[in-house]
């Protein structure tokens, strides 16, 4: 800014010496005498201006390498791996931290700590936008940007995407809270807990209880617990709702679910016409909830929600749900850390979506199949396995398929795709004689 100051100031001053000095005075006719080829003066007019502009080129390659991490700034002794990865979606930014802790919309960020964050989208191009506490960046489909991310002073700094995206771009905001180390460690090991909280004041235990069901009849969790839709692990802590387009409030979360195009036109979620009662169920369940997490997760409840009256268990299955085994696992699990178990005779209705990279499938064998690895895993009830189970589901596809577990038993819930047990892609199905199912982390005692 000096620097365009002091040329500006040259060459206005210039002008207005020029236009006093040399303007046209009474009894002077024609033009004034032209001057002509003076070599010098040529070259001057010339080289000044490259050497300016050269120069100017230099400063400001030198500044953008030191205002974001790129490959000279990394090298300045700074922490390179990215210790928040920030994700656009249409239409609501997810946020992921190295701890396994997932949030969507609010992101928490340690005050006076400068964070490298890797930008990235999953499906158009959005702009990670946090005016602030940083500079705006694309987030582009396929490929990895960086910033540095902080905040000096502690509050809540709002942001959004800045770049038209589709139908809901203006509801696609994005809340920083900048707190200190303390504060931000307390909220970390907050949304790793997984024990379910008190439900919302107004609302009952019950109706939590039976909102849960809901949950799993609509399957709500093969959409938020596979990142397709936001996470809903802790959701009553966050301030913004619906990618920012409304608060978080009981009130809003049932007037969303009663009818989120209503809200926000042109999102994904679907209208599942739910009752005025339904909505207040889920709304109790949902502002009082908390899923399970990657990295340090425990299996939650409502990856299985029983349904005594039908006899029924519905179980969510995700291939490759995060990093563990690199993606050979289910739900986070295997190598047979994760048991089910289900009474003799109960239904088993399993979603199975493949979030991971690779095809991979779902099949309940017998528990001798994992050891022997010999490639046969026959279901062990009629229809308990994923369609093609050798050639497996593609990534991202959702299948269903339901069984009765007729025998009681151990068995093993492996990907048969050929390979993938031997990666550790196993777990275990405990078929008791009776008794509530159970879904649960942790080696099985036989
Ligand atoms: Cu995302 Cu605009």
């Amino acid at each position: 800014m000096l620097l365009g100051l002091l040329i500006s100031v040259g060459i206005v001053g210039v002008m207005i010496y020029a236009l006093i000095r040399f303007r046209a005075r009474p009894g002077q006719e024609g033009e004034p005498p032209q001057t002509f080829g003076i070599t010098r003066l040529e070259i001057a007019w010339t080289a000044t201006p490259f050497v300016l502009v050269t120069l100017l080129f230099f400063v400001t390659v030198s500044a953008m390498q030191h205002s974001s991490p790129g490959q000279i700034a990394l090298n300045d002794g700074a922490r390179t791996e990215p210790r928040i990865t920030i994700i656009g979606h249409q239409w609501w930014w997810e946020i992921r931290y190295p701890s396994g802790v997932v949030t969507a919309s609010v992101l928490h960020l340690p005050v006076g700590q400068r964070w490298v964050a890797a930008i990235k989208s999953v499906d158009v191009i959005h702009s990670f936008w946090e005016p602030q506490l940083g500079p705006k960046i694309q987030a582009v489909p396929g490929q990895t940007n960086y910033i540095w991310l902080e905040a000096d002073r502690p509050g809540v700094y709002h942001g959004s995407c800045g770049e038209f995206c589709g139908a809901g771009h203006a509801w696609m905001l994005v809340d920083v809270v900048a707190e200190p180390m303390a504060k931000f460690k307390a909220w970390e090991q907050q949304q790793m807990t997984s024990s379910l909280g008190s439900p919302p004041a107004g609302f009952t235990a019950s109706e939590a209880t039976q909102g849960a069901a809901l949950f799993g009849h609509y399957s709500c969790g093969s959409c938020h617990f596979t990142a397709i839709g936001p996470s809903l692990t802790h959701m009553a802590s966050r301030s913004l709702l619906a990618g920012g387009a409304i608060s978080n409030t009981p009130a809003h979360m049932e007037q969303w679910l009663l009818n989120p195009d209503a809200i926000k036109p042109g999102v994904h979620m679907p209208n599942f016409q739910l009752s005025e009662l339904q909505a207040r169920d889920l709304t109790a369940y949902l502002e009082s909830a908390s899923a399970p997490q990657s990295a340090s997760h425990s299996v939650a409840s409502h990856w299985l929600v029983w349904n005594a009256k039908s006899h029924t268990a519905t179980l969510t299955l995700v291939a490759g749900y995060n990093s563990a085994l690199s993606g050979f696992n289910f739900d986070g699990y295997g190598k047979g850390g994760m048991v089910i178990s289900v009474p003799a005779g109960a239904h088993v209705n399993v979603v199975f979506t493949n979030k991971a990279s690779l095809p991979h499938s779902a099949v309940f064998t017998a528990y001798r199949n994992v050891q022997a690895a010999s490639g046969g895993f026959a279901p062990a009830f009629q229809g308990a396995s994923s369609p093609n189970p050798v050639s497996g589901t593609t990534p991202g596809q959702k299948q269903q398929f339901t069984f009765v577990a007729t025998k009681a038993g151990t068995y093993a819930l492996v990907c048969a795709v050929p390979g993938h047990v031997q990666a550790g892609m196993w777990d275990v199905l405990m078929v008791t004689k009776s008794g509530a199912p159970s879904i649960k982390a942790g080696k099985a005692a036989m």
